[in-house]
């Protein structure tokens, strides 16, 4: 997949900074991670890649297709893009089987039988089946983010995009998640994962981009951002990271 965003500049309505700001990414990778301080502009970025919000200036590009922010097109676009959040992103009168249905039947076109297949066969290899009807309030955190990724993914998105997708989870949750993502990207799955996790960034993504101040300040192979970084403003954030290890 490769992913180009050129000028990108965003200022909130009513507030006095952009917070991005001339933005530039060009990279070819099939996992890349998007790391850097909180409210640098990671998770502004991953609205405008995901469409769901739209620049004041730049361009993005998907495997060379130029995405049109024009209200009419929008919608063919997000449809094409899975989306995962931190958290509550389930629809909470649903059920977890009905979270990943209802999308498949109403915004994808598929029969309700069709979408019901699809939606046990997620929901059971990601060991959900026994709580498929039941609200996202009764499962666990871990189980939430697991059906959240299964609705991300049943329509078979070209992209998928997850902001902090383990930011709210327990440590062992966590992990269970971020193994689940390895998997899934072994399977073929493409992501751009805005992530705190740095052991994931480093070693399941094939590339990192450092955002920071609404900028992408260096991007690469995850290996040589995290073994030799490019940026001082790099080098300072990673650094304050491995003082707590
Ligand atoms: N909907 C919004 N309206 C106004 N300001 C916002 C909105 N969303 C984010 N911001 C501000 O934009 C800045 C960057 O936010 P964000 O993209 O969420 O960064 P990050 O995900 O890196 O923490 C923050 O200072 C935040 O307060
Ligand atoms: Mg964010």
């Amino acid at each position: 997949m490769r992913i180009r965003a050129a000028g990108l500049a965003k200022r909130y309505p009513g507030s006095e900074r952009a917070v991005l700001d001339g933005l530039d990414l060009d990279v070819e990778a099939d996992a890349l991670a998007v790391i850097g301080p909180s409210g640098g502009g990671k998770s502004t970025f991953l609205r405008i890649l995901g469409g769901l919000l739209a620049p004041d200036a730049g361009t993005v590009e998907m495997d060379g297709e130029r995405v049109d922010y024009d209200e009419a097109s929008l919608p063919a676009y997000r449809a094409s893009i899975g989306y995962v959040f931190q958290q509550n992103g389930l629809f909470q009168h649903l059920s977890a089987r009905e979270n990943v249905v209802m999308p498949l039947v109403r915004v994808h076109g598929l029969s309700r039988e069709e979408a019901g297949r699809r939606a046990d066969e997620l929901l059971g290899r990601f060991g959900l089946a026994e709580v498929a009807d039941q609200l996202p309030a009764q499962l666990s955190g871990g189980q939430q983010q697991r059906a959240a990724i299964a609705r991300a993914i049943a329509p078979r998105p070209r992209l998928v995009l997850l902001d902090e997708p383990t930011s709210a989870l327990d440590p062992a949750y966590t992990v269970d998640i971020l193994d689940l993502l390895d998997a899934l990207r072994r399977d073929g799955m493409r992501f751009v994962i805005v992530t705190h996790e740095m052991g994931f960034a480093r070693r399941a993504c094939d590339a990192c981009a450092f955002l920071d101040g609404g900028r992408i300040v260096e991007c690469g192979p995850s290996e040589q951002v995290f073994e030799a970084p490019a940026h001082e403003q790099t080098r300072a954030f990673l650094g304050r990271l491995l003082e707590w290890r």
